[in-house]
């Protein structure tokens, strides 16, 4: 049976190779982050903590998917040794130093959802502290996500290894998220849109398949530098498509190395 932990004391009990930390509502991309961390240790450990910091307002937050009991089974069977499942004041003990994500923390993604990636960072580090994994997964699809732990990381000198995992997606293209339920039959529909504009070879084309589609509310569309998170000059080596939008008041995020094609 798979081991559920609690308390930061219980965490002690053995060294952690591997974390990955989610938010629970586990889904088939979890399940290929476990099995990623699997391949990196033995001892992996999934956390499950909905981090108040990292949503912008209250609805969001309750309205968040709970499913412990499932995920409970869900980590066991994709491989995990144990889940950590703290409550909000092992988390947050007291006043805890937020760790800042910047200007870049402010743009796309921060731009829609003020301090959200200071949320992130701050959760992830008190993570970090607490279990003190050799190395965590994080999947591609959060790419501001990923690029701003990767940068923290770096910043704060942490002896962590990075895993990035590859966005895993519907048949239809569409990046495999939590969210992704509160889609009707017709917003499932709408939202190919996205992974046809991620396809295209120049971001002229990505735009006119958008505009094609009415059901869809864009809110980026840009090409950046995946080294920098800037945007992409000509002579940037790798670059890397991000865009989001709403479908159906639905909030949706991908990303794809440009000139990928179908
Ligand atoms: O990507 C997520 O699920 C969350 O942002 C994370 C990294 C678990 C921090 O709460």
């Amino acid at each position: 049976m798979i081991k559920v932990i609690n308390s930061v004391d219980d965490l002690a009990y053995q060294k952690w190779d591997v974390l990955v930390p989610t938010m629970g509502a586990l889904h088939v991309g979890h399940q290929s982050l476990i099995e990623i961390a699997k391949t990196k240790g033995e001892n992996v450990l999934v956390s499950i903590f909905v981090n108040p910091l990292q949503f912008e307002n209250k609805e969001d937050l309750n309205n968040y998917p709970k499913t412990l009991e499932q995920d409970i089974k869900f980590a066991q069977a994709a491989g995990a040794t144990a889940v950590f499942i703290p409550d909000e004041s092992t988390i947050y003990p007291g006043e805890i130093e937020r760790v800042s994500a910047g200007e870049i923390g402010d743009l796309y993604e921060g731009a829609s959802r003020p301090k959200h990636f200071t949320g992130v960072l701050t959760v992830v580090k008190r993570l970090f502290d607490l279990v003190k994994p050799k190395a965590a997964v994080f999947g591609e699809k959060d790419f501001q996500q990923l690029f701003l732990i990767k940068r923290m990381v770096s910043q704060l000198v942490l002896p962590i290894e990075i895993i990035s995992a590859p966005t895993i997606r519907e048949e239809n293209g569409l990046a495999i998220s939590s969210r992704n339920i509160r889609l009707d039959k017709s917003g499932e529909k709408i939202s190919e849109v996205i992974y046809k504009a991620l396809t295209m070879p120049t971001i002229e084309q990505a735009k006119n398949e958008i505009s094609n589609e009415p059901g869809f509310k864009l809110d980026y569309l840009e090409i950046i530098d995946e080294a920098t998170f800037e945007k992409a000059k000509p002579d940037t080596q790798n670059k890397r498509v991000i865009i989001a939008g709403w479908v159906n008041n639905l909030r949706l995020i991908d990303n794809m190395p440009m000139g990928i094609r179908k």
